[in-house]
């Protein structure tokens, strides 16, 4: 396994690749790995004959007040699982190399990143789009896979890929979880042992939106509603959104008769925890019944 941090060397080496007829797949990350990127892995290794892993804590899509300082590092032990897992090229650069002095272009979305997340961390998405973008162009890959955990980020991705002519197959991959549902997240060490059984809330609210929608409930208010009620029982619980919006444009429905995101962001304490359920097809949710 090749462990690159500077970005010439970077293109140099995928370009040479390239050259020799290779299928190039990219997992970005900002580290910390658990089995959720290592998922990501598996399915590039399926899809590509190289498999670059990027891990970089990128300044740009953290807001002033949140967590990039305090974000988790730990290289040795995302080498060690990369190694495991088959990756093939580890891509670590540094943030001058990303951003040197002068650094002034972004790639900024107008529409499906107005709402969700975007609402409450403004700035959040051009930061991630301008780095995909970046490493796009680094890693020349043929295909890049993005997790349905963060469901609006590769909605994103999508569109950027379509509006600016990356000539790339963008693969999703479902949500994976702990034993009891937590979705997983780098974010989740965050939590006190208390916390980290209240975080169960946020699946919690999945199971009843869906468990409603069966029963036949169609109206969005009534399950956002149901599962705001839910979440509010949580003592450390803090809601920032929970909405029902459309797969294309990530507008807000009113009903649930066509395909659907709920997505939800909360508070436990002072971390900031998202999931989230398409309906009727919930297989990349993998919501435990
Ligand atoms: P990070 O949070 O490290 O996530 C990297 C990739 O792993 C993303 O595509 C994310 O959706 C996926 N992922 C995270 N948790 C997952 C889970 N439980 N199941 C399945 N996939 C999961 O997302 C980012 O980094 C950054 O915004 C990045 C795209 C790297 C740009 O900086």
């Amino acid at each position: 396994m090749k462990i690159i941090t500077s970005a010439e060397d970077m293109q140099k080496t995928v370009l040479a690749l390239k050259r020799a007829g290779k299928r190039i797949g990219l997992v970005p990350t900002m580290g910390f790995l658990h089995e959720g990127h290592l998922s990501l892995v598996k399915l590039a290794r399926q899809q590509a004959d190289v498999v670059v892993l990027s891990i970089f804590v990128n300044p740009t899509q953290f807001g002033p007040n949140e967590d990039f300082s305090r974000y988790p590092r730990n290289f040795e032990r995302d080498r060690t699982l990369c190694e495991a897992a088959g990756v093939d090229i580890v891509f670590t650069p540094t943030p001058e190399a990303m951003y040197p002095a002068g650094y002034s272009v972004y790639v900024e979305e107008n529409a499906l990143s107005k709402g969700l997340c975007g609402a409450s961390r403004p700035g959040h998405f051009r930061g991630v789009l301008t780095v995909v973008a970046k490493l796009f162009n680094l890693t020349l890959p043929d295909v890049v896979v993005f997790g349905q955990k963060d469901a609006q980020q590769a909605r994103l991705i999508q569109q950027m890929a379509r509006d600016l002519n990356f000539s790339i197959t963008i693969v999703l991959a479902p949500i994976i979880r702990e034993a009891d549902g937590l979705a997983m997240s780098s974010r989740n060490t965050y939590l006190s042992p208390a916390e980290r059984r209240e975080a169960l809330g946020l699946q919690q609210a999945l199971k009843t939106a869906r468990r409603l929608y069966r029963e036949g409930e169609r109206d969005a208010r009534r399950i956002i509603a149901a599962m705001q009620a839910g979440i509010e029982q949580i003592p450390s619980a803090r809601v920032d959104y929970i909405a029902v919006v459309d797969l294309d444009m990530l507008q807000p429905v009113p009903q649930l008769n066509t395909p659907v995101l709920v997505a939800l962001a909360v508070y436990i304490g002072k971390t900031r925890l998202i999931d989230n359920l398409t309906l009727p097809d919930d297989s990349l949710s993998n919501l435990p019944e």
